[in-house]
């Protein structure tokens, strides 16, 4: 296994004998196209772990809706996602594929685990006080506020061992696991404690225009991002054009040379060479050779890529049709959690249980 940063011991036994270890994972669909920090800080280890575990990978709508979303955009870019999972190597036949939305048991242990959370321990998760920052905290929706508790219910729900993510979300698996913990010594142990995986290498891709932030959709220059589903020609182009650093040496520095260590970060990820090899390869050699070789490494992943995603989404029916049996498989795990959830709190169950 690849250098991973994850957490210690498992204290609630498998519920799952027998059955081979499970992944879980969500991305939200709140743009056209995925880019390149969601498919090397995450995306890519879900393609490698769908080998080995049980994988549940999931289109995060309810999340997507703690800002304001058009419905019509909303929904088409819930089906580019589904297409671009496909295209990146998400088995559909090895995977569950789904869309958040369709499991209810998401949003009621969401709200089971909000009722086990203090408003103190949501307020700390920064990633809120970052979303809140631009509008202020009063013009944020409750939903923004409560968003790392649904995150925890999408993630507990499948008892998984792994997560794998970005960085970004460490602080959020943590607060998973410590609902996890509240909620197994407080009734009885029903959760496992996930692991989060994240890959030491590709945790925190950057910005090409602004190397010291986090690449990210809502980033201020389209400059700055990869997206895999544009034309790969403007690609080559941001990569051309990305900011680099003072000096002319090729060294992977993130302090010192923040531009010019994301670039390596990004080579190495695409070519399985390691940074060294690549600096190695670059010693006496300019900028513009390394970026000049990147843009074209990165359009030869690009281009198979968008042919793929764009032509599954001329058949919108096939990928409803992944979508609808992945829903089925990840209703069928996430009713019973739910269920022994609800028996644990002291839900009074139907008279006539036709399941939940
Ligand atoms: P989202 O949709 O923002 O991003 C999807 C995944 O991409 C990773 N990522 C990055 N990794 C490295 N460098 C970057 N610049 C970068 N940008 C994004 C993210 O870490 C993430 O893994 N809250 C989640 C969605 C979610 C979820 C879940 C994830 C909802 N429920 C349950 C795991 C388990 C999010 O907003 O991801």
């Amino acid at each position: 296994m690849p250098s991973t940063t994850t957490s210690p011991e498992l204290t609630v036994p498998d519920v799952t004998v027998g059955a081979k270890p499970r992944v879980l994972s969500g991305i939200q669909p709140t743009a056209d196209s995925f880019h390149f920090g969601n498919y090397l800080g995450a995306l890519r280890q879900w393609v490698d772990l769908q080998r080995e575990y049980q994988p549940f990978f999931f289109i995060a709508d309810l999340h997507a809706i703690t800002v304001e979303q058009d419905p019509k955009v909303l929904r088409e870019r819930t089906l580019r996602a589904a297409a671009q999972l496909v295209a990146m190597g998400i088995d559909p036949a090895r995977s569950a594929i789904f869309v958040q939305s369709q499991i209810p048991a998401h949003a009621q242990l969401g709200w089971v685990l909000q009722c086990l959370t203090g408003f103190g321990e949501a307020r700390r998760m920064t990633q809120f006080k970052d979303k809140s920052a631009k509008g202020g905290e009063g013009a944020s929706s409750v939903g923004l506020f409560t968003y790392p508790v649904l995150q925890a219910a999408d993630i507990l729900l499948y008892r998984p061992h792994y997560v794998p993510v970005g960085e970004d979300q460490r602080q959020h698996l943590e607060l998973t696991r410590d609902l996890a913990q509240r909620f197994n010594h407080r009734y009885k142990k029903t959760f496992r404690l996930p692991e989060p995986y994240i890959l030491k290498a590709t945790a925190k891709i950057t910005d090409l225009q602004e190397p010291t932030a986090k690449m990210s959709k809502s980033s201020s220059s389209p400059a700055g991002i990869v997206e895999l589903l544009d034309d790969p020609q403007v690609n080559a182009k941001k990569i051309r054009s990305a900011v680099t650093d003072s000096g002319s040496e090729i060294r992977f520095d993130p302090d010192e040379k923040p531009g010019i260590s994301n670039l390596l970060t990004i080579y190495s990820a695409l070519s399985d060479r390691t940074v060294t090899d690549i600096e190695e390869e670059y010693a006496g050699r300019g900028y513009g050779e390394l970026k000049g070789d990147l843009a074209e490494l990165v359009v030869d992943f690009v281009t198979p890529f968008r042919d793929r995603a764009l032509e599954l989404l001329e058949d919108q029916q096939h990928l409803m049709d992944i979508l609808e049996t992945g829903r089925r498989q990840a209703a069928a795990i996430a009713e019973v959690t739910l269920r022994d959830v609800f028996q644990r709190v002291g839900f009074a169950a139907p008279a006539r249980s036709t399941g939940l």
